[in-house]
């Protein structure tokens, strides 16, 4: 298998106080540094991949970008023994699709040891229905039960549940057992969050989040993809030796809480990187995403879009409104 002469990607250029989205053609020349060359089959949508495209996202490191934090598809060519040429292969994180060109684009070459082969029990289009969303909810979840959460401990809470982190881990922890609520700020979606496995459903703008250091105890675990005060709301109503697992900020950056849950309930906040995740945990949360983990219904959260469609897919997840995954399509059987 050759590598064409160009190929399309989805470009980012910052101009002053803006930033140049649409789709280019670029050449085989452009593709950036590593050993491995992949043709791009599969790619997603992460929160990170809206901000690295607009100017005050500080998210990207170089101009043009290609973004896309995820890519999933097959090798075309390797320069070290890592790899041969037809393995299917997903990389997420690293500098991907922030300094170093992603998953928007047809081809990619990117470092030898960024490449996972994708598992026996995953496509290439389930790796990115998971992608990074799929492998932080996992990665909470094996975090979780590595400090003592188990189904029988107590409900298990999911935050931004709709979204791509907590709809995979909503999927994820019912189909292990556990009683899930979901905390959700679209009361619209309360059928789909049911779908998932949600057991209960709390509405985000009618939750009642209390003053005092320590409110009522009701969580044994909670996958928190938003912090904000709704973190700060989780550390003071987690049951005794609750854990929380803290991935992300939609909410905010900022965490007011007091030390009592610490010191007097034993709670432990756990906070989670996909990004410079050792390569052996990625092996090994990747084989547990192929089996044990797999989230049951993929393609209930995965919507299909093209690179044109990356701009209005942007705007909902930064507006939001992300109800599950966006997987992007790439041109196909291109030699
Ligand atoms: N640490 C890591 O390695 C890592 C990896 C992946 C993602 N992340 C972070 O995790 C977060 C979620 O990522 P994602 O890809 O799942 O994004 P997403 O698909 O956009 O989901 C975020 C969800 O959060 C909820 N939400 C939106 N605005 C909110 C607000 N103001 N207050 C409370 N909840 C709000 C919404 O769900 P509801 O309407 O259902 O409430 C939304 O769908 C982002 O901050 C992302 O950067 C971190």
């Amino acid at each position: 298998m050759t590598i064409p002469d160009t190929f399309p990607a989805f470009l980012a250029t910052r101009r002053d106080d803006t930033v140049d989205r649409g789709v280019a053609s670029l050449a085989r020349d452009d593709l950036g540094d590593g050993e491995v060359t992949v043709r791009v089959d599969w790619s997603s949508i992460n929160y990170k991949d809206a901000l690295a495209t607009i100017a005050k996202g500080q998210v990207a490191r170089i101009s043009p970008l290609v973004p896309g934090v995820d890519l999933a598809g097959e090798v075309v060519a390797c320069d070290s023994d890592a790899f041969s040429a037809g393995d299917q292969v997903l990389v997420t994180g690293y500098d991907l699709g922030v300094a170093h060109d992603g998953g928007y684009g047809g081809r990619v070459r990117v470092p030898a040891d960024w490449v996972v082969p994708i598992p026996n029990g995953l496509s290439s289009f389930d790796a990115m229905a998971i992608g990074t969303a799929g492998f932080t909810a996992a990665l909470s979840i094996v975090d979780m039960e590595n400090n003592g959460l188990a189904p029988a401990a107590g409900p298990v809470i999911v935050t931004g549940a709709t979204g791509g982190v907590g709809s995979l881990a909503l999927q994820m922890l019912a189909g292990r057992g556990y009683a899930v609520t979901a905390l959700s700020g679209k009361d619209s979606e309360h059928d789909f969050l049911r779908s998932l496995g949600a057991r209960e459903i709390l509405s985000r703008h009618q939750l009642e989040k209390g003053t005092r250091p320590l409110e009522k105890s009701q969580w044994a675990g909670a996958v928190d993809a938003v912090g904000g005060d709704i973190l700060a709301w989780l550390t003071r109503t987690m049951m005794y030796n609750g854990t929380i697992a803290n991935s992300g900020l939609t909410a905010g950056t900022e965490l007011h809480t007091t030390v009592l849950p610490f010191i007097l309930r034993g709670v432990k906040l756990l906070g989670i990187d996909s990004v410079m995740c050792s390569m052996e945990k990625r092996l090994r949360v990747w084989q547990r995403l192929a089996t044990d983990l797999k989230p049951a219904g993929l393609r209930t959260v995965a919507r299909e879009i093209t690179l044109d469609g990356l701009p209005d897919a942007f705007a909902t997840l930064l507006g939001g409104a992300a109800r599950g995954r966006f997987v992007v399509t790439h041109e196909r059987n291109a030699p």
